[in-house]
């Protein structure tokens, strides 16, 4: 842990609650208009965020009669980000298991120059079925393979990134040379899954590489974190298995020879923030009422890689039983040990586990006031259970605002977040080091 605590926003639809899109305080702007993505960041960059942060799913959901998402491709949207802000960081997702590391590895490279070294790739696998279909229709890969492709992936987009040295570019107009040949090489990647001669044809990144960001926290997401991963996202239920998450990432980074430090841990964090306990409590159930519970119920099967949950009883308290064993599961194979983990644990019925998976899909949610929420991140940070917060607020901006003039402004007077920003790129605000080319 060191003394400063991190924040990202977690940009997704018009808030993290299922029903936010519905809110009256919830923004007015189409999610496929841009300025509702740079408004967001540039509120984040005011309120001195580290950095700010896309999912992407690449096939429509189910339930997208009922529930909006963040349209926008991320890569698309991050260029447009890096244009409309200065200092905060970058991070969008794209896939190991859909995209060529070739493109990927040129696309976040151009962005780092862009941004002058803002950028983060949040390394998924993709866990949801249905992007198969439109990537070649032959059906999705198990969660074993889609991480050991993912293994060769980072070997091959590492190669690119470091197939130009630092130095390479002259471009010394006087003496006519424009670059260092010597200094520039072919990676020729001959693997299971990849065939790439390289080099990649652009200069090397203000970073070096892009910030790698993961969150897979299966026991195999959790390995490859360790091998990988500088800043990780988890979704954790509550503080003791957020403590337990935190120490054996920790270690498992130490036994790949790395330091811990380097491996920050951001919890996802959904409080619905009022001025009394009182009037959060009214927004949060204001929020629910507007929920659907069959809405909730095709996600959760989603979840679950598509598992029949019809025949299950609104009101009748849920056994771990009614699941599959998140062992045979190939999509978001964590997130299934967190959902059983709760029925496990609280017993809820369909109706109260939906309401709570309807806050922030299994992350951390909470409704209090300004001190309330201060003290809770400040108690997970000092307690070992997070480097900082994937904060994921339920209605955007609104309670982005909240937490920014009010919440914000708390935790600096702890001294416990920056009061300016000290860098410039992503990595500095991190607290991570430039990677050199492995030449
Ligand atoms: C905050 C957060 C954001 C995530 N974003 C994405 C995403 O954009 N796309 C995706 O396919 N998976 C996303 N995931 C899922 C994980 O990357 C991972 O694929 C999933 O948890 C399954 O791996 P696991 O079984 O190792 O946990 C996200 C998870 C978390 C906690």
């Amino acid at each position: 842990m060191s003394s400063q605590l991190h924040l990202n926003l977690f940009i997704h639809g018009r808030g993290h609650h299922e029903a936010a899109w519905r809110h009256p305080s919830a923004s007015p702007l189409a999610l496929t208009d841009i300025h509702y993505y740079t408004d967001l960041a540039r509120k984040a960059e005011a309120g001195l965020f580290d950095s700010v942060f896309l999912a992407d799913t690449l096939a429509v959901g189910d339930d997208v009669a009922h529930a909006p998402r963040t349209w926008l491709e991320p890569i698309t949207v991050l260029a447009a980000l890096a244009g409309a802000t200065n200092r905060i960081g970058l991070i969008a997702t794209c896939s190991t298991t859909y995209t060529e590391p070739f493109n990927l590895a040129r696309q976040f490279g151009s962005l780092d120059h862009m941004s002058h070294g803002r950028v983060g790739w949040n390394i998924v696998t993709t866990w949801l079925a249905a992007a198969a279909g439109n990537y070649g229709g032959g059906g999705p890969l198990t969660h074993a393979d889609r991480y050991e492709r993912a293994e060769e992936y980072m070997r091959v987009v590492t190669g690119l990134w470091d197939s130009w040295s630092d130095d390479a570019v002259l471009d010394d107009r006087a003496g006519g040379q424009y670059a260092r040949a010597g200094s520039i090489r072919p990676i020729q990647h001959a693997g299971e899954h990849h065939q790439v001669t390289g080099p990649l044809n652009l200069p090397r990144g203000p970073q070096g590489r892009p910030v790698f960001v993961q969150a897979g926290s299966s026991e195999t997401g959790r390995r490859f974190a360790a091998r990988y991963a500088e800043a990780v996202f988890t979704a954790q239920m509550e503080k003791a298995t957020a403590q337990e998450f935190y120490a054996d990432l920790k270690q498992l980074a130490v036994r790949e020879g790395r330091d811990p430090r380097h491996v920050l841990i951001l919890p996802g964090l959904s409080p619905v923030i009022g001025s009394t306990e009182a009037e959060a409590q009214r927004l949060a159930r204001e929020l629910n009422e507007l929920s659907d519970p069959e809405v909730g119920r095709k996600r959760l099967s989603g979840r679950f890689g598509g598992h029949d949950f019809s025949h299950l009883k609104l009101d009748e308290p849920l056994r771990p039983e009614d699941f599959p064993d998140p062992g045979t599961v190939e999509a978001a194979r964590s997130r299934t040990e967190v959902i059983i983990g709760l029925v496990r644990r609280e017993t809820p019925t369909l109706r109260q586990l939906l309401g709570y998976l309807a806050g922030a899909r299994g992350h951390f949610v909470t409704a209090g006031t300004p001190e309330q929420i201060a003290d809770l991140i400040e108690d997970w940070f000092r307690d070992g259970a997070a480097d900082g917060f994937n904060l994921m607020p339920p209605i955007l901006p609104a309670m982005l605002e909240v937490f920014i003039a009010e919440v914000v402004p708390l935790l600096q007077k702890r001294g416990l977040f920056r009061t300016r920003y000290a860098g410039a790129t992503l990595r500095a605000h991190y607290g991570l080091a430039r990677p050199d080319a492995q030449f």
